[in-house]
């Protein structure tokens, strides 16, 4: 049976739709901060693949915890990819466009030199190591993940443009919103292709911050001019964030796997979601 971690999550609850029949333990079940084996949890859940959706992904609150976002992102990670490759199933897990300094102006591909530049970037650039050092790894790198049964961004922005007369949002970093249904799906199909090694997979087209939260506020039936455009300076976080972080795919048409749709077509799926949830009031 596939096991996939992070059950609760925007990923995993992704999984749990596409794949009901998967195996799903919550975190306090099999924590990988305190499972005193990884290796020996798994061996008594004998999974035939493992889907990795669990992450430590507070990205500024890794600043000052570097040392849990390594556990999470990269030790457990190399733990569960070395147990995939002696088994001889399946491995995949979820990197991000952060792994990137982002200061560039053309999308990157795989074969990118990478550069993070903050904790957050830094503790999944070591799980994509010890992952790729494994033959039946699968490194998924994705970004700007939303998705319309999870609090994130877009749910933010629907509650505060309800609530507030104006709202400035951040426009001038870019990178391409990925919906969690829609990289699921993908997901499958790379797994279907026999696909290992690294992989960007996310929605088609880039936007800024701003971009997404004024599209999503006018899917929502709300004012979107309300929503204003900031700089990064005028919005201060503990954690650098990569100004330009387009990722592209130069593997996906050699493996034959469709790319996913553009995020305008997605997000109003996600729109619709989190209202139906009250997520977004
Ligand atoms: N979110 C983004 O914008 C983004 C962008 C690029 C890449 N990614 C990557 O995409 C993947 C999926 O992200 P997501 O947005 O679905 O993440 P998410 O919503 O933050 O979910 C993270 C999951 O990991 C679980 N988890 C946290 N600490 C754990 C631990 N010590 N042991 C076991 N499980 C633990 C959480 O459980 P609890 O709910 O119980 O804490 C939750 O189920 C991650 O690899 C992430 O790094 C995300």
């Amino acid at each position: 049976m596939i096991l996939v971690t992070g059950e609760s999550g925007q990923l995993g609850t992704a999984f749990k739709e596409l794949l009901p029949d998967a195996l799903y333990p919550t975190q306090e079940a099999f924590d990988f901060t305190t499972a005193e084996s990884i290796e020996a949890a798994l061996g008594d859940m004998a999974p035939t693949a493992i889907i990795n959706c669990a992450a430590y992904t507070a990205v500024d609150a890794a600043e000052d915890d570097e040392a849990t976002a390594n556990l999470i992102n990269a030790v457990a990670v190399g733990e569960m990819a070395e147990f995939c490759a002696t088994q001889g199933i399946p491995f995949v897990t979820y990197s991000t466009d952060y792994v990137f300094a982002g200061n560039g102006t053309e999308p990157y591909v795989e074969s990118s030199p990478t550069d993070p530049i903050n904790a957050y970037g830094r503790s999944k650039r070591k799980g994509e190591l010890l992952a790729l050092a494994h033959p039946t790894s699968l490194v998924i790198r994705t970004s700007w993940l939303i998705s319309g049964t999870n609090p994130n961004f877009v749910a933010t922005m629907l509650r505060l443009a309800a609530t507030r007369d104006e709202l400035a949002v951040v426009a001038d970093q870019r990178g391409r919103p990925t919906v969690a249904a829609d990289l699921a799906l993908g997901t499958l199909h790379a797994m279907e292709a026999g696909a290992t090694g690294l992989l960007h997979l996310t929605n088609q087209g880039s936007t800024t911050w701003f971009e997404l939260a004024r599209t999503a506020v006018a899917d929502a039936g709300l004012d979107e001019t309300k929503i204003a455009p900031c700089s990064t300076a005028d919005y201060p976080t503990p954690a650098a964030r990569p100004a330009y972080s387009v990722l592209e795919s130069e593997r996906l048409e050699e493996l034959g796997i469709e790319p996913l749709p553009p995020w305008q077509e997605s997000l109003p799926g996600v729109v619709e979601g989190l209202l139906a949830r009250g997520l977004a009031g």
